[in-house]
């Protein structure tokens, strides 16, 4: 009795489990959301440095000969620690872009994706006191424009060659670029994980330039190219630790709603430390004090595809590292 009693709930219990597909709850990373277009940018965003100021305004591409042969650049430089010297230490702050060289044009161009208001504006929103939900200027898009600055890159950083394609991957690539850029709209700082060990779950993968070259170096790498570097390919990432992640909801359901209003107003109060200032000491400063702010409330809310989360935080909180990932 006491056996078929057994098997009856574990079969009801697997019925349950059927229905309600619990594998179903949620997928970690959660995906990064593409978008059917990229909209306009609201007039309350105002760039301090232009966007892609020498790329072609309607991100076109240079179509290549099939016969062309085509070198691919890896390309890092330093973002500040060299402005800013001493107050970075070590920390490896780099940017990233991808360099190609036409053997039959003799040009050469450069292809980067970065923040369209700078990195403060992809971290932290504007508050506003005619707005209720915290306001992102958080676009980022990639820029596609002619020539090398070779000293730039070289000096301080990296200018290597790691491959050769020829003029159809090239044009190829071109068109995944546009779609790619079409589709992704936003930058995202954060990476976010349960803790640093190599099988951490990783709940919130970063969307920024680093990401863009490696999602370039796979579509190459699936279009055929053989990619090598010499030297180890490090770059830089920005870690937030934290227990599992927490759905909270997208702007209407929190700010829109009087029954939210706590989580509101707890959230605004959040980012009110963190207003995006002009200035990369700002930044540092704001990164500083975040750091203080989330070690003492374990708390973050996150801002991922448009939508709000909370993340219980947890040692070591904040990290920024410099680590390799190799070409594919
Ligand atoms: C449950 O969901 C997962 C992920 O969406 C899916 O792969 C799997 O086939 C589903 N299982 C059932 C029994 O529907
Ligand atoms: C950040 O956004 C604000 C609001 O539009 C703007 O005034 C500021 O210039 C932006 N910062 C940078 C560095 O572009
Ligand atoms: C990507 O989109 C931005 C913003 O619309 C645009 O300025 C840029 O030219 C586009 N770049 C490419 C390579 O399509
Ligand atoms: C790119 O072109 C410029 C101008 O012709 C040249 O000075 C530079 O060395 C080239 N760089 C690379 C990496 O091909
Ligand atoms: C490289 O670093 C040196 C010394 O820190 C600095 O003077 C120089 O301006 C940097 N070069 C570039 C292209 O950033
Ligand atoms: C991987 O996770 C297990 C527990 O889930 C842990 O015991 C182990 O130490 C972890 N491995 C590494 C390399 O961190
Ligand atoms: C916001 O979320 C609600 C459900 O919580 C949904 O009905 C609505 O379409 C969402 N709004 C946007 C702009 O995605
Ligand atoms: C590059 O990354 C590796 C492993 O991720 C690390 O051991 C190494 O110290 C890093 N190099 C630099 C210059 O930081």
């Amino acid at each position: 009795m006491t056996f078929n009693l057994a098997l009856f709930f574990s079969l009801l219990l697997g019925c349950f489990c059927a229905q309600f597909n619990w594998s179903e709850q949620q997928k970690w990373p959660v995906p990064y959301k593409r978008f059917d277009y990229r909209p306009d940018v609201d007039s309350y965003c105002q760039a301090l440095f232009p966007f892609c100021p020498t790329g072609d305004p309607d991100g076109r591409i240079p179509y290549v000969r099939e016969s062309d042969v085509i070198s691919v650049y890896r390309l890092q430089t330093p973002v500040w620690e060299f402005k800013y010297g001493d107050l970075l230490g070590k920390v490896h702050i780099m940017h990233d872009a991808i360099g190609f060289s036409s053997s039959e044009m003799g040009t050469n161009f450069t292809m980067e994706w970065y923040e369209l208001f700078q990195l403060g504006n992809c971290t932290f929103p504007h508050l506003r006191p005619t707005v209720n939900a915290p306001f992102w200027c958080n676009q980022g898009a990639a820029c596609f424009f002619e020539g090398i600055d070779d000293s730039h890159w070289s000096q301080n950083g990296t200018l290597e060659k790691i491959g050769e394609i020829s003029g159809n991957q090239f044009n190829d690539l071109a068109q995944w670029v546009q779609e790619d850029n079409r589709t992704g709209i936003y930058y995202e700082t954060w990476t976010v994980r349960s803790d640093s060990s190599s099988n951490a779950t990783v709940w919130f993968e970063s969307y920024d330039c680093s990401q863009f070259v490696h999602r370039t170096y796979k579509k190459l790498t699936e279009l055929g190219a053989k990619l090598s570097s010499r030297t180890q390919t490090n770059y830089t990432k920005i870690y937030l630790y934290s227990g599992e992640p927490k759905y909270l909801g997208n702007d209407s359901a929190i700010f829109g709603q009087p029954a939210l209003k706590n989580l509101a107003m707890d959230i605004r109060k959040f980012y009110y430390m963190f207003r995006p200032h002009q200035s990369f000491v700002d930044i540092i400063l704001s990164l500083l004090e975040a750091y203080e702010k989330v070690v003492l409330s374990k708390s973050f809310y996150l801002y991922y595809n448009f939508e709000y989360w909370y993340l219980p935080m947890k040692y070591p909180y904040i990290q920024i590292t410099y680590e390799e990932v190799p070409l594919p």
